[in-house]
């Protein structure tokens, strides 16, 4: 899929939404504000994000926690394990003061252990849903999206929720492991 494939995937349940009336025939095109909201480690996710605030355009806001992950990623898997455990709220660094003026929310986040991450949970259970349209826009390390899209559901009962977008992207520990073998190959030739 190249990155135009991607962009119409992704761009066309609001563009559908936008054009079609209550009746099924068309209408004028009002898709109203758009908000970007997502959450990334290695910046997979930012690359669809900043390209569908660009192309919608839509305003755009990273979710990042309060406290930082740690740097190594086996350390970042173990947190987000409990906190996947623990159904944790982690603070958020920052947040947008309301999305009131925004109809349609595109979602991105990445996989954190099978589950939506804690700090996008965070930011939904934060904002009132109610009546917006919801986009989600996911990658994975190869395991797909786990519950995070029905966890999500449950958070946000009163939203109407598009077709989601989901991606393998390069996952770390696949690059790690990579990155090992070969350092194992440089210090066995020193
Ligand atoms: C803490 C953590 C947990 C992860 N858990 C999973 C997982 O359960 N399944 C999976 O397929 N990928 C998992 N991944 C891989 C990421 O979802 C994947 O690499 C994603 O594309 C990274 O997105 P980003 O570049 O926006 O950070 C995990 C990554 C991290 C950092």
């Amino acid at each position: 899929m190249n990155r135009w494939d991607i962009m119409r995937a992704l761009v066309a349940p609001a563009a559908t939404l936008a054009l079609s009336g209550a009746g099924g025939g068309p209408v004028a095109a009002r898709p109203g504000r758009s908000r970007v909201a997502y959450l990334t480690r290695f910046s997979n996710t930012r690359v669809f994000a900043k390209a569908l605030s660009r192309e919608l355009p839509a305003d755009l806001f990273e979710i990042r926690a309060a406290d930082p992950y740690p740097e190594d990623y086996f350390a970042h898997v173990e947190r987000a394990r409990r906190e996947r455990d623990a159904r944790a709220t982690p603070d958020l660094a920052s947040d947008v003061a309301s999305l009131d003026p925004y109809r349609t929310i595109y979602l991105g986040f990445l996989i954190w252990v099978t589950e939506l991450p804690a700090p996008v949970r965070t930011f939904v259970i934060q904002h009132d849903f109610e009546g917006k349209t919801l986009v989600p826009f996911v990658t994975h390390g190869k395991y797909g999206a786990g519950s995070s899209l029905s966890t999500l559901a449950d958070l946000t009962p009163g939203a109407r929720r598009m077709k989601p977008f989901v991606l393998e992207c390069d996952q770390g520990r696949r690059q790690l492991s990579e990155l090992d073998d070969w350092l194992s190959s440089v210090q066995a030739a020193l």
